[in-house]
C-alpha cells in the first residue's frame, strides 16, 4: 500500500470569524462518517487558531500555521514564537512560503532557523521552495530548489526527515498556470535524491506540490510517484473544492 497522503489547505491572510466557521463546519460535514483516506491540515492565520483549534478538535483536520519566528521570544514585534503555535494546538507551520521569501525578505537562512524552531518546538515544517519563472526559463529550477532545501537540511541534520517539502514554482501560485504533473515530479525527484543524500529516511518525508491545484487537475498531480500530497492555496477556502481534492489523494 502506498503511504497515505497530505493535503494542507493554505488560507493565506484570508478568512474571518464567521466565514472560518462556515467554511470547518462544511469540512466537518464533508468528512463525517467516513475513514480520513489521507492527512488534512489547514493554514490559518494566526490570530484564528484558537478559534480553528476548537473547530477541528475531534476531526481528522490538523492544524497549520502559516509562518513562525527564528526567535525563541522577547523584543520581536508582531512576532509569533514557535511555543506559542504549540500552545494553540498546531500540529505542522509553513515556513519559507514565496510569498514571504519574496515581501517579507526571507532569506534560506532564515527559513532554515524557521524550520529549526518548529521542530525544536514538535511541530512539523512545512518547508516551501520553488522558482520563479524567470528562474525557470534560464533553466534554473533545479539550482533553485536544491539551495533552498540544502540550507534546511544543513541546520537541521539528523531532524530532517521529520519535515514535510512543498514544491511551489511561484509561476504557478495563484495563477491559474499548474505545472505539468511531469514537470512536478522531475523537481520532486530532484528533491527526493537531496533528501536521501542526508537521511536513510528520506522515502517518508512527504513532498507536497503546491500552485493552482484544484479539483479538476489534483489527481493527476497527486499520481506521480514522488509526489506525496498537495499545498492548496485557493481552492482550499471553497469546501466543496477542497473535500474533491482530499478525495483524489484517496483514491
Ligand atoms: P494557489 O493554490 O492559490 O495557487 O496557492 C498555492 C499556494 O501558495 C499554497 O501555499
Amino acid at each position: 500500500m502506498s503511504k497515505q497522503k497530505l493535503i494542507a489547505g493554505n488560507w493565506k491572510m484570508n478568512g474571518s470569524l464567521a466565514a472560518n466557521e462556515a467554511l470547518l463546519a462544511a469540512l466537518r460535514a464533508g468528512l463525517a462518517g467516513t475513514q480520513p483516506i489521507c492527512a488534512i491540515a489547514v493554514a490559518v492565520p494566526a490570530p484564528y487558531l484558537a478559534q480553528a483549534q476548537a473547530l477541528v478538535s475531534g476531526t481528522p483536520i490538523g492544524l497549520a500555521a502559516q509562518d513562525v519566528s527564528q526567535h525563541d521570544g522577547g523584543a520581536y514585534t508582531g512576532e509569533v514564537s514557535a511555543a506559542m503555535l504549540r500552545d494553540f494546538g498546531a500540529r505542522y507551520v509553513l515556513v519559507g512560503h514565496s510569498e514571504r521569501r519574496q515581501y517579507h525578505g526571507e532569506s534560506d537562512a532564515t527559513v532554515a532557523a524557521k524550520a529549526q524552531k518548529a521542530l525544536a518546538a514538535g511541530i512539523t515544517p512545512i518547508v516551501c521552495v520553488g522558482e520563479t519563472l524567470a528562474e525557470r526559463e534560464a533553466g534554473q529550477t533545479m539550482d533553485v530548489v536544491r539551495r533552498q532545501l540544502a540550507a534546511v537540511i544543513q541546520a537541521n541534520g539528523h531532524c530532517i526527515s521529520e519535515i514535510v517539502v512543498a514544491y511551489e514554482p511561484v509561476w504557478a501560485i495563484g495563477t491559474g498556470r499548474t505545472a505539468t504533473p511531469e514537470q512536478a515530479q522531475e523537481v520532486h525527484a530532484v528533491l527526493r535524491a537531496q533528501l536521501a543524500a542526508a537521511t536513510s529516511a528520506a522515502a517518508r518525508v512527504p513532498l507536497l506540490y503546491g500552485g493552482s491545484m484544484n479539483a479538476a487537475n489534483a489527481a493527476e498531480l497527486l499520481a506521480q510517484g514522488d509526489i506525496d500530497g498537495g499545498l492548496v492555496g485557493g481552492a482550499s477556502l471553497k469546501a466543496q473544492d477542497f473535500l474533491q481534492i482530499i478525495a483524489a489523494a484517496g483514491s
